[in-house]
């Protein structure tokens, strides 16, 4: 009885979080709760399809089923488990009190800066094509392009955009970068706007999307704008895949108007195994892995950010929902 009388009490005093990460393996909570109990030892992760869910006061999702947010009456906050947050604003019945709050971690804003530089490496040194010659014991140089030639523009120039464009300025290639509002960045054209849009689709030959999800960017890739582009061009996506008509991109693929894409982000994911991308050779396919959520980088922030939401404070990194992003 006395031990019933503590256990309750002590639920009490216990943080709970409903947490939900699509395909999560109970390791991978485990892994969150011990990163996040070492910064706050009152939190208790519950899952998001639990009874115990509906105690929670912050949510931690990642493509959550949306509908079971709205039957968590005590919710005071949401939080993103990725730097995205188009997985949760595409419920809008989401009350507009409720700060959505996103991850942004410099470690990931790294990681993506070496995926792409992977990326544009890949495509200027021929990479695969020195893999298919390895195949057949092939020992011959093949034509690469050098990097002086290229000119690579980075669509978004947010926390993640703007560390790629200076790493890759830094390692000498030729950069500009693209942005809804204008940037100052030393050293980096930055392009605003429509107009800077379409100047950056006519004169860059490499493209690298890492724009966020929302009604302006859906779709932005398209017959159309991929027509602007140079000849023999590269695009490069790590936004996600509903910027682009993917229809368009595989025609142009084909027509060898964009000679490689590397894409990490799909309309659909996983990539259905019947979809045209995986038969396309200079279509190459990464299972959207390009700048994963460290938990060990990102508890920090995050344990702030239940703090704040239990205390009714406004946390850093909150989503505008009007933008969408
Ligand atoms: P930020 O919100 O920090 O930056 C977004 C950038 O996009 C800003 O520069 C913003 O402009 C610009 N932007 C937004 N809308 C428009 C528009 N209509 N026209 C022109 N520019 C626009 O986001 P992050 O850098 O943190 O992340 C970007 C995206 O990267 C995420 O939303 C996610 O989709 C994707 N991502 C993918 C990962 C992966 O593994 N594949 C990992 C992490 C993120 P402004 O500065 O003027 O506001
Ligand atoms: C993110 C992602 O948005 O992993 O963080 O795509």
């Amino acid at each position: 009885m006395i031990l019933d009388r503590l256990s309750h009490v002590f639920g009490l005093l216990m943080t709970k979080v409903a947490f939900f990460s699509e395909n999560c393996s109970s390791t991978l909570q485990e892994d969150w709760q011990k990163r996040l109990s070492f910064y706050n030892s009152s939190i208790k992760l519950v899952s998001l399809l639990s009874k115990e869910a509906e105690d929670a006061t912050t949510a931690l999702l990642w493509k959550a089923p949306l509908e079971r947010i709205n039957e968590l009456k005590k919710l005071k906050g949401l939080i993103s488990l990725g730097q995205g947050v188009d997985h949760i604003l595409k419920n809008n019945s989401i009350p507009n009190n409720i700060p959505i709050v996103r991850i942004v971690d410099p470690f990931m804003a790294k990681t993506m800066s070496h995926w792409v530089l992977l990326s544009i490496l890949s495509f200027t040194k021929d990479i695969y094509g020195y893999y298919d010659q390895e195949m057949s014991q092939i020992y011959k140089p093949r034509k690469e392009i050098d990097f002086l030639s290229v000119k690579i523009g980075v669509y978004g120039i947010g926390a993640i955009g703007s560390v790629v464009l200076k790493d890759l300025f830094n390692l000498g290639f030729n950069v500009e970068g693209w942005s809804r509002t204008k940037k100052n960045i030393k050293n980096i054209l930055c392009h605003d706007g429509h107009d800077g849009f379409l100047r950056m689709l006519k004169t860059c030959n490499i493209h690298v999307c890492l724009l966020p999800l929302t009604i302006s960017t859906a779709n932005i890739f398209n017959k159309e704008t991929f027509s602007l582009m140079k000849e023999g061009s590269c695009f490069i996506n790590a936004g996600r895949g509903n910027q682009v008509v993917e229809e368009d991109l595989l025609e142009k693929c084909q027509s060898g108007h964009i000679s490689n894409a590397i894409l990490d982000v799909y309309k659909q994911e996983p990539l259905p195994s019947n979809h045209p991308f995986w038969k396309q050779k200079n279509i190459r396919i990464w299972p959207h892995v390009a700048a994963e959520t460290n938990p060990e980088t990102a508890a920090k922030q995050i344990a702030n950010a239940i703090k704040c939401i239990n205390e009714d404070i406004l946390p850093p990194n909150i989503v505008d929902r009007k933008l969408g992003y």
